[in-house]
C-alpha cells in the first residue's frame, strides 16, 4: 500500500516536473526565432538548476520508499520500474535534447523537430513536456483521402517530408517495400507455409471455435497498419496500431489508410482502460533486444489491458533458442494464459543462424476470471 502512495506521488511530481518545465519557459523572457542550431549548445543555469531540483527531488522520492517505517523491503521490481517506467523523469536524462525541445516561442508554429522527439520518446522521454505552440500541417491540402485502407497510392501531401530522405510514398516503397508495399505485407499476413504462419482467418476461426467474440484489438509496432487494415476490411474489428515515426512517416501512412496509429514506444503503458481489448498482437518489433524488464511490464500491460478470454498473439517472436527455455517461456507462463498455438522453428537467416535463433508464434488466451 505504501509503496502504492510513494508511486502515485511519484507520477503526480513527474507531471510537476513538466509543468515546472513549461512554467520555466513562460517565465524566461528568452524568444527564439529560429530553431537553435544543434551545436554548441549553452545550457542557462537556472534551467540546470530547475533539472537538477527535478533529478534531486526524484531521486529523493524514490530512495524515499525504502524507509524504516515499513516492514518489508521495497519490491525489486517496483525500483526497477522507477527505472523503465514512463512517468517523464527519464526526460531529466537527457536536458540538452529537453531544452533544444522546450525551446521555441509560445503562440506560434512549434519548431519542427520530430527527429528531436522521436529521440527523446525512445529515450523514455515520453509523455513528452507538453508546449505551448502550434504544430506544423502540411504546405499542401490534401485533395483526397482514400476510404480503401489499401489504396493504389498513399497521399504524399499527407505528410510533411522534409526530415526524411524520401520525398514521397513511391520512394518509401521502393527502398523500404517490408513496410510500405501494402500488397506484399497483406499476402505476407494471409499465407501459411509453415507452422510459424497464422493466417488471419485462421486466427478469426480459431476465436470463434472457442466463442471467442472480436471486435478490438491493439497491433503493438504494427508498422504501416497492414493488419488493422485486414482486420478492417474483412472482419470489421477495429485495431489500433502502434508505431513510431523512425526513419519513416509511419503514423501518418496508418492514418492516410483510416485507421488509428498510436504514437507510443513499448515501454508506454498503452492508452486504454483495463479488460477492454479482444486481441492484442505483437509484431516483429517485439523481440529479443527489447530489455527484459521492459518485456515484462510491457506483457503485464498487455495483460492489463485485455479483457478475461482475450489472446495475446505473438507473430515470429525471436530469440536465442537456449533463451526460449530458460527466460521467455517462463516469462510468459507467469501470465497463467491458455496455450492455444505455440509454434517454433530455426530462424535460418544469416544472423538467425550465427546467433543459434528461433522464432516462435503463440496465439495466448487470457483466462476469463481471476
Ligand atoms: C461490416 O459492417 C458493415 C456495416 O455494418 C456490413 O455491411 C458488412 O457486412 C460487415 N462486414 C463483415 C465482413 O462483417
Ligand atoms: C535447429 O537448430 C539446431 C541448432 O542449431 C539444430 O540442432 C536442429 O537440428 C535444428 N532443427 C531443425 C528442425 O532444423
Amino acid at each position: 500500500m505504501a509503496f502504492t502512495m510513494g508511486f502515485n506521488f511519484l507520477l503526480l511530481l513527474a507531471m510537476a516536473a513538466t509543468n515546472l518545465l513549461s512554467l520555466y519557459h513562460l517565465s524566461s523572457t528568452f524568444q527564439s526565432p529560429k530553431p537553435s542550431p544543434p551545436v554548441p549548445i549553452h545550457i542557462p543555469q537556472h534551467l540546470l538548476r530547475h533539472l537538477n531540483d527535478i533529478r534531486a527531488t526524484i531521486n529523493h522520492l524514490t530512495a524515499s520508499t525504502s524507509d524504516s517505517k515499513r516492514t518489508s523491503p521495497v519490491p525489486h521490481d517496483l525500483v526497477l520500474h522507477s527505472q523503465v517506467a514512463p512517468i517523464a523523469s527519464s526526460c531529466h536524462r537527457h536536458p540538452y535534447l529537453l531544452r533544444r525541445y522546450m525551446n521555441y516561442t509560445p503562440f506560434s508554429t512549434c519548431p519542427y523537430d520530430l527527429d528531436l522527439q522521436e529521440t527523446l520518446i525512445l529515450n523514455g522521454c515520453h509523455p513528452l513536456p507538453r508546449r505551448r505552440c502550434f504544430s506544423k500541417t502540411p504546405p499542401k491540402p490534401t485533395s483526397s483521402l482514400p476510404l480503401n485502407p489499401f489504396p493504389t497510392a498513399l497521399p504524399d501531401s499527407y505528410v510533411i517530408w522534409t526530415k526524411y530522405s524520401c520525398k514521397s510514398f513511391a520512394c518509401l516503397l521502393q527502398n523500404n517495400p517490408i513496410d510500405f508495399d501494402l500488397n506484399a505485407r497483406r499476402s505476407s499476413l494471409l499465407k501459411y507455409a509453415s507452422e510459424l504462419d497464422l493466417p488471419v482467418n485462421r486466427f478469426m476461426q480459431l476465436a470463434k471455435s472457442a466463442n471467442s467474440v472480436i471486435r478490438l484489438g491493439i497491433d503493438i509496432g504494427g508498422g504501416t497498419g497492414t493488419f488493422a487494415a485486414l482486420m478492417k476490411i474483412f472482419y470489421n474489428v477495429t485495431m489500433l496500431t502502434t508505431t513510431l515515426n523512425v526513419n519513416a512517416p509511419y503514423s501518418e501512412a496508418v492514418a492516410a489508410r483510416g485507421l488509428v496509429p498510436l504514437h507510443v514506444p513499448l515501454q508506454q503503458r498503452l492508452p486504454v482502460f483495463d479488460g477492454t481489448m479482444d486481441l492484442v498482437r505483437c509484431g516483429r518489433a517485439v523481440n529479443r533486444w527489447i530489455p527484459l524488464p521492459v518485456m515484462e511490464f510491457m506483457f503485464y500491460d498487455v495483460d492489463r489491458v485485455l479483457r478475461g478470454g482475450g489472446y495475446l498473439w505473438l507473430d515470429r517472436f525471436f530469440c536465442k533458442a537456449m533463451d526460449l527455455e530458460e527466460v521467455y517461456e517462463p516469462m510468459i507462463g507467469k501470465l497463467g494464459y491458455k496455450k492455444v498455438k505455440w509454434a517454433v522453428a530455426n530462424k535460418t537467416d544469416p544472423s538467425g543462424l550465427k546467433n543459434g535463433e528461433v522464432y516462435l508464434t503463440a496465439v495466448l488466451q487470457k483466462p476469463v476470471s481471476r
